[in-house]
């Protein structure tokens, strides 16, 4: 979806783009949407490197980014995430006796930590909003924005028949959604807005092992583009009251 969101925010702002990748070249569809760009477009669209477990990275990634533009950044987008396959990975779990130490950690690293890290180390240069040339929403609001992508399942509310166990998962985008919401009373006061949102079973790398004939056949997964263009619309439409909150890609609310 990361390709998808930079595909996105090429249409709807005109702003400079910088695209994050785990390994440079992991990403053949990337460098082949960055290929078929005209001169200006493509000028428009930095790729760096970056491992978000590492903090390392993340401090160069800011340094480099506040010295390249202008000390500002009007959106931080964090949509790296790690389900697993549940086959060459100890997760997702389908029963307690399968929770492991090492990939619970990591789960927690990437899914959780590294995002909240990245709005910590983002958060001066989110804060120097001007305007100009600005990414502005359909409400003309100035403020900046965090938007982090999480999963329903993460929902401990809504988790009244277990179904799919997921713990490590759940666990993690529980403990991002959770740092989402507190955050966003410090980040209000800086002018920046912040929000998880869900987008719905999507078609991707990520969901592929758990998708069913069934599920696509009722129509329940979605293309890349539609789930990331809802999730654009509610982005767009994002106005204060929504800072902190857990939102589908329908812009409906999902109960913590
Ligand atoms: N797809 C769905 O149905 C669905 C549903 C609910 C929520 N989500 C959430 O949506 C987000 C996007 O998922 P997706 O479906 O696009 O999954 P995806 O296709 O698996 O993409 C996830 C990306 O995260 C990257 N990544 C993994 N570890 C990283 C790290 N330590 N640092 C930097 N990047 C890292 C991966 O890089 P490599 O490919 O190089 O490993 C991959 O490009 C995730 O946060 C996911 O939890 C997805």
């Amino acid at each position: 979806m990361g390709l998808q969101f930079v595909r996105e925010l090429m249409v709807r702002t005109s702003g400079r783009i910088v695209a994050c990748v785990l390994r440079p070249g992991s990403a053949p569809d990337l460098d082949a949407y960055l290929g078929g760009l005209d001169g200006n477009d493509r000028r428009r669209v930095d790729v760096r490197r970056l491992d978000v477990t590492d903090v390392e990275q993340i401090d160069r990634l800011v340094e480099e980014v506040g010295s390249t533009y202008g000390g500002r950044v009007d959106g931080l987008f964090n949509v790296a995430g790690v389900l697993g396959d549940g086959k060459n990975t100890p997760g997702p779990e389908t029963n307690i006796g399968q929770i492991d130490w090492g990939w619970a950690t990591s789960q927690m690293a990437v899914n959780a930590i590294g995002p909240m890290t990245m709005t910590s180390k983002f958060a001066p240069l989110l804060r120097a909003r001007r305007g100009r040339d600005a990414y502005l929403r359909t409400t003309g609001s100035m403020e900046s924005v965090v938007v982090n992508l999480s999963a329903r399942v993460a929902s401990v509310d809504d988790n009244n028949v277990g179904g799919l166990a997921w713990y490590t998962y759940r666990m993690s985008k529980a403990a991002l959604n959770a740092g989402v919401r507190a955050s966003s009373h410090e980040l209000r006061r800086q002018g920046t807005w912040t929000l998880c949102l869900y987008p719905g079973m999507t078609d991707t790398a990520m969901s592929r092992p758990f998708q069913s004939r069934g599920l696509r056949d009722k129509g329940l997964i979605f293309p890349v583009d539609f789930a990331v263009g809802r999730m654009m619309d509610v982005v767009d439409g994002m106005e204060e009251v929504h800072s902190g909150g857990f939102y589908d890609w329908a812009g409906q609310s999902i109960p913590f």
